[in-house]
């Protein structure tokens, strides 16, 4: 038996984390053709900008900037086994300290439909609300397991359709990007896993 749990990424603990998470990037994009930055071929050389994305975006959490929860298997040898990231940006601006985003929401292929999205979107939340950033803001590719199902479950509203919005790794087609927000003080209790 295993549960999965969701924690703070852990800059020390979490030494090799880059790595795991350009893997679970290169799996999203490679199962869901999802809009998640990056195109094959996953050389090494495409690799390493992946990897310098990632860096990039810790040195953000320790600047205060993001914050990023994860999804850890917790295995019967007590081992963690990562399978699910989201980040909560925490734009500064002093015309709306109460705004965040939500961001880079993956779950591994081999984990999914098991509400470790769910959990990680609540676990945000909760966090979200407890530091006053109560306007969630997000975007995603139009038609995705994210904007018709996740995020609508977890009572995100959509607002609005930008069309040819972004390239698709797997086709090479354009698709639209689908906006949604939510408002924590307005849906508080309604939705949570
Ligand atoms: C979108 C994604 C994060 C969902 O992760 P998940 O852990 O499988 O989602 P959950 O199990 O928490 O499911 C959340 C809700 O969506 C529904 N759902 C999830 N996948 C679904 C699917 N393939 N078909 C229909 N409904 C689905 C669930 O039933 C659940 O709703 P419910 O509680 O009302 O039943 C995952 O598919 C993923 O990583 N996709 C690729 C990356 C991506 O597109 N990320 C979004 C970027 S913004």
């Amino acid at each position: 038996m295993s549960s999965v749990e969701i924690r703070l990424l852990d800059q020390e603990r979490d030494e090799n984390l880059a790595h795991d998470l350009v893997q679970l990037q290169i799996d999203c994009i490679t199962s869901d053709g999802a809009l998640l930055r990056f195109h094959p071929p996953f050389d090494d050389g495409k690799r390493q900008q992946m990897q310098l994305f990632w860096e990039d975006r810790f040195r953000q959490c320790r600047q205060g900037l993001r914050v990023s929860f994860l999804a850890v298997e917790m295995t019967d040898s007590n081992k963690e086994n990562f399978c699910g990231v989201v980040e909560l940006g925490l734009p500064v601006a002093d015309t709306g300290p109460f705004r965040a985003d939500v961001e880079m929401l993956m779950v591994s292929p081999h984990h999914r439909r098991k509400g470790i999205a769910k959990k990680l979107l609540s676990a945000l939340e909760s966090y979200a609300e407890e530091k006053e950033r109560t306007l969630l803001q997000l975007s995603t590719d139009a038609g995705s397991t994210a904007a018709t199902h996740v995020y609508p479950a977890m009572g995100y509203i959509k607002f609005g359709t930008v069309p040819d919005y972004g390239i698709k790794p797997d086709t090479a087609e354009l698709v639209a990007g689908e906006y949604f927000y939510k408002d924590l003080r307005k849906s508080k209790g309604s939705t949570r896993a």
